[in-house]
């Protein structure tokens, strides 16, 4: 139609909120005005030579869903123009996105820097099956330029982090990182599912590459897992060659709900970082509070660099309880009943859980001390019920603590 193709047209000079609405899918000739969804598992071709045309030359037709979908193509598509990056590629999950990209850009007696603060399935994939192909890990401090310059003073291919870290909430500084890790020619790599790029933006801050668990804020609502990897075409392109021969493809499905999940990504980042930002300042002045880890508060001891690096503080906070064990840990989880109980994130729905014994549970215990995880820490994924609700809910909580 005439009307898309002047949209289209314009749509590199619109806002962030428009584009998050505005840009993805082609509409096709049904007029359809929600996004379709391509439930179909090939694509036909009216002849021989175009079939032929798509799978020699690339013709851009579609040929099988594992290697390309419209509907995924617009999620990507959209995603892209949001992280300001030239490609995106969608996985199955965000562990999907994490094991392409290492699949795609590490070789056996490749060096690999992690920080202490990555999500623990990324740590243990890295552990137990990276490490046995011939892949060197080396852990560092996200908070330490310096302890990364030094591991950097070794040959590495490539720096992972995620900032603010999960649980722990402490922040990589992506362009003092990427300042270091450009001069050593290391590629580097930001988990940026807890922010979204509508609080920050990691390729703009010199992030080499961007990776998605879309099943959190991408999502927004707990319904459906994916992930996506993002940055210049060139360092996406092998990414996407590995998910295409290891089928750790996005579904339709699952990317038409994250398109969805775009639309209101904006609006969403605000509202969560508002209600995050009012239950942190209420727990820290609990005086069965030891301390409270979250970036919007000003007693955060990177909280300048916060300022700096992100629009608002997110959703996820942690606390510790003052002489707290895991016992108090449970049963103040135990005695709460508006958050649930569960280990995801990003959801409209607060998400409470204990670390130690849940999302970082099966790592080695010396790992999660080097991660800071202590047994006496809770974790809320605040979402957008009333603040005051939420608060009271903590108190039940709270009420469940003796001594
Ligand atoms: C920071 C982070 N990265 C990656 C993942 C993995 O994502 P998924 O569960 O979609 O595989 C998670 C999951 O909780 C996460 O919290």
């Amino acid at each position: 139609m005439d009307r898309d193709k002047r949209l289209k047209a314009i749509s590199l000079g619109l806002s962030e909120e428009t584009q998050a609405i505005r840009v993805g899918p082609d509409r096709t000739p049904e007029r359809e005005h929600s996004e379709a969804i391509f439930t179909t598992s090939s694509f036909v071709f009216p002849d021989a030579a175009t079939m032929a045309d798509a799978f020699v030359n690339n013709s851009g037709l579609s040929i099988y869903a594992r290697v390309d979908n419209p509907t995924v193509d617009g999620f990507c598509k959209r995603l892209a123009v949001l992280e300001g990056a030239e490609a995106c590629e969608a996985t199955a999950t965000g562990m999907g996105a994490v094991l392409s990209t290492l699949m795609a850009h590490c070789q056996s007696g490749d060096r690999v820097l992690m920080s202490t603060g990555v999500f623990g399935a990324t740590l243990n994939l890295v552990k137990n099956y990276f490490i046995k192909y011939g892949i060197e890990l080396e852990l560092v401090s996200p908070t330490d330029l310096r302890a990364w310059e030094e591991a950097l003073s070794k040959p590495a291919k490539l720096a992972y982090c995620e900032t603010p870290s999960n649980p722990t909430i402490e922040l990589v500084d992506i362009q003092g990182l990427s300042a270091l890790c450009r001069a050593k020619h290391c590629l580097l790599v930001v988990d940026n599912c807890f922010m979204t790029p509508v609080l920050q933006k990691p390729l703009a801050l010199g992030a080499d590459l961007v990776i998605h668990s879309a099943t959190k804020y991408l999502d927004g609502q707990g319904r459906a897992m994916g992930g996506a990897v993002l940055g210049r075409r060139d360092l996406v392109e092998p990414v996407t060659s590995f998910i295409r021969s290891g089928g750790v493809t996005m579904s339709p499905f699952n990317a038409w709900i994250f398109l969805k999940g775009l639309e209101t990504l904006s609006v969403r980042m605000k509202a969560h970082s508002e209600n995050a930002l009012a239950v942190a300042q209420w727990l820290e002045k609990q005086p069965q509070v030891e301390r409270v880890n979250y970036v919007g508060l000003e007693s955060h001891p990177q909280y300048v660099l916060a300022q700096r690096q992100a629009k608002a503080g997110g959703g996820v906070l942690s606390f510790t309880l003052k002489n707290g064990s895991r016992e108090d840990a449970w049963s103040f989880l135990n005695a709460t009943c508006l958050m649930s109980l569960t280990a995801n994130l990003g959801d409209v729905k607060t998400t409470v859980c204990h670390p130690a014994t849940s999302t970082h549970g099966r790592i080695d215990e010396s790992d999660r001390q080097l991660m800071g995880i202590s047994e006496n820490m809770i974790r809320i994924a605040v979402g957008l019920e009333s603040v005051d609700d939420l608060i009271q809910d903590c108190e039940r909580g709270f009420s469940a603590l003796t001594g």
